[in-house]
């Protein structure tokens, strides 16, 4: 991780200890059930979280190629791409230990329905900075599934396995804000970021609650 990204990190993680500051703004916390229906679905949650790790990794790659002009995107997710990289790994290991196999990936109607909201007929400026939230909006609410994985699980190894994630992407969820507001002036992102986590919230809302998925 950079110096400025490190940096905000460092700064976020002190403020962690006060519940993740209601995890990092969402708006509507998960459904105090949702952990309890995962717990019953480990192996499922594990293989949607490897794809959740999977696209991760490759949208980064591809935030990359397609902003080679922007240096300091490039520089800090290259390191993110390897991180994401390893997260699945991670995952691809814990599945192995249960003697599974990784299995088909699910269809991600969290995500779909984030991009639903993106502004497709906006100026380049508009859809990177819709880029950068969506980004940074899937960071938050994965660190806050996570961090409920991480309290609500019996066992204490699966507990510990997902703390680590859940510091990670509390970690990315600062460097896609970081990155919208170097590139885009502040107030800009301040409203968009609001404007976002009310969508975000109303989605919450609506979407059936479900075991077998991170989202
Ligand atoms: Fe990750
Ligand atoms: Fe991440």
């Amino acid at each position: 991780m950079a110096i400025v990204a490190r940096l905000f990190y460092f700064c976020l993680m002190e403020s962690l200890s006060e519940d993740i500051k209601n995890i990092l703004g969402l708006q509507l916390p998960s459904d105090p059930r949702w952990v309890n229906l995962a717990a019953l679905q480990l192996d499922e949650i594990l293989t949607d979280h490897a794809y959740c790790e999977q696209k991760a990794a490759t949208t980064c790659i591809s935030l990359i190629t397609k902003n080679p002009d922007k240096e300091l995107l490039v520089e800090e997710l290259a390191p993110i791409v390897t991180e994401e990289w390893g997260h699945f790994r991670m995952v691809i290991a814990e599945l192995k230990k249960r003697d599974l196999k990784l299995g088909k990936q699910r269809k991600d109607v969290y995500v779909n329905n984030l991009l639903q909201f993106q502004k497709k007929d906006g100026s380049p400026q508009e859809r990177f900075l819709d880029q950068m939230l969506i980004m940074a909006l899937i960071e938050a609410r994965s660190c806050e599934r996570f961090k409920r994985l991480s309290e609500g699980l019996d066992d204490a190894y699966m507990r510990n396995f997902y703390r680590k994630f859940m510091e990670s992407e509390a970690g990315h969820y600062t460097l896609f804000i970081t990155l919208a507001e170097h590139y885009v002036d502040k107030k800009t992102v301040r409203i968009r970021w609001a404007e976002w986590l009310k969508y975000e919230k109303e989605l919450m809302k609506e979407m059936e609650i479900r075991g077998d998925r991170i989202h």
